[in-house]
């Protein structure tokens, strides 16, 4: 058994409510803390001093450090080719997400960039991000397929996604998300998303490759109306269903409760009756404020989830056009600012209640039996983390135990 510490505080999320608004006096805090695991597990945290007996090794932290679990990012879209500087620069030149979606550019020109990579092109710039995610203490990452978008394309992606996972020290959380808009092949939405239960579905599963499905609820992707029996479909088959909803439009997040998805993204257009409906569900609302951050529109409205009863996960939705910045603690930091958040939900929005939205309860909190994937910062007040809006970088990242960086 190996003891880490000591940590000047260590915060292990331990018994947060898991929905709802948080106080700061709910976080556990340890002076002097240290976390005793083994084989990759949390045995047990507490006071340095007193574990030390039970400790075969000690792993001896001489700076100041604040630690954390590690960070869960819980929406991604990590696989893609090419950049999308040129649709950022005619956005801020005044033109809108969906025009240029709508003229052929957008997702489809990552989609022609992405098909036109190799397969080592695609998992070097993947295994490029999930480092810069580990260095940032990001220690679980879901990654979409979604800029493949034929069912040979999106196949490829999802065995390229658990290819450079598995060889990854992050845990790499797969999703299917063929459902991003439709392809220009296609015969239209409807005959896309049948092809996608018919063709793609059958053969994840049967290479294990992902159980958990993603659509894109919007105009000029997907419309309730059809993403309402292509969900329920997947779930009857007992799989795990995410929606991109309530980003420009309203129905996605009210469709998402109705279908028992585990978590509902993006929100940034939802009102007083998608956030009622949410409150009352077991549906996790994800806020991307680098989505925001990117488009320049609202921020989903993180603070009258929580006060109404929801739970709010944090992340950052990192892909080539809508989220280019890629730094997690940053984009919550700012979240925090302007949708009031208190330090204990934005840290629970990055740890135990993204690990929910994944339906993931072994990790995101220091407790005996979960991973012992943890974060440590140099600093001595565990508030300086979130006050410093991304720019103190983590001393040292933990995974299973281990020191990976
Ligand atoms: O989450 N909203 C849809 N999908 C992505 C954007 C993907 C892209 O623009 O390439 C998102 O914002
Ligand atoms: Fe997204």
């Amino acid at each position: 058994m190996t003891l880490t510490g000591p940590f000047t505080q260590l915060l292990t999320c331990e018994g947060l409510p898991a929905r709802g608004a948080l106080a700061d006096d709910q976080l556990t805090v340890i002076p002097a803390g240290g976390v005793l695991h083994d084989h990759g597990r949390v045995v047990a945290t507490g006071a340095f001093g007193e574990l030390l007996a039970r400790a075969a090794e000690v792993d001896r932290l001489t700076e100041p450090t604040v630690g954390l679990p590690g960070f869960v990012d819980c929406h991604t879209h990590l696989l893609w080719a090419g950049s999308r500087a040129a649709d950022y620069a005619a956005r801020n030149a005044g033109r809108s997400y969906q025009e240029i979606a709508a003229a052929g550019g957008g997702i489809r020109d990552t989609m022609r960039r992405t098909r036109a990579a190799t397969d080592a092109a695609l998992a070097a710039g993947l295994r490029a991000r999930l480092d810069h995610h580990l260095r940032a203490g990001v220690t679980t990452v879901e990654v979409k397929t979604g800029y493949g978008l034929s069912v040979e394309q999106e196949l490829r992606m999802l065995r390229l996604i658990r290819q450079t996972g598995r060889a990854h020290r992050a845990t790499v959380v797969p999703t299917c998300l063929a459902a991003h808009v439709v392809p220009p092949e296609a015969a239209g939405p409807a005959a896309w998303l049948e092809t996608i239960l018919t063709d793609i579905v059958p053969v994840a599963l049967r290479e294990d490759l992902t159980r958990r499905f993603d659509i894109f609820v919007e105009e000029g992707a997907f419309s309730p109306g059809l993403a309402r029996p292509f969900l329920e479909r997947l779930r009857a088959a007992g799989l795990d269903v995410t929606v991109h909803g309530d980003q420009f439009t309203t129905g996605g997040s009210e469709l998402a409760v109705a279908v028992g998805a585990r978590s509902v993204d993006h929100l940034e257009v939802a009102g007083q009756a998608q956030i009622e409906a949410l409150a009352a569900s077991d549906t996790v609302a994800v806020a991307l404020p680098g989505a925001t951050l990117g488009l320049g529109c609202a921020f989903a409205p993180a603070r009258r989830l929580l006060d109404a009863g929801a739970t709010v996960a944090i992340a950052s939705d990192w892909n080539p056009g809508s989220a280019p910045m890629g730094d997690l603690l940053t984009q919550a930091a700012i979240l925090g600012v302007f949708e009031r958040l208190t330090a204990a939900e934005t840290l629970a929005g990055l740890t135990v209640r993204a690990a929910a939205a994944l339906g993931l309860s072994d990790r995101g909190r220091l407790v005996a039996g979960a991973r012992a994937d943890f974060v440590g910062f140099p600093t001595t007040d565990y508030r300086e983390v979130l006050y410093r809006q991304g720019q103190l970088k983590p001393n040292r990242v933990w995974k299973d135990g281990l020191t990976v960086t």
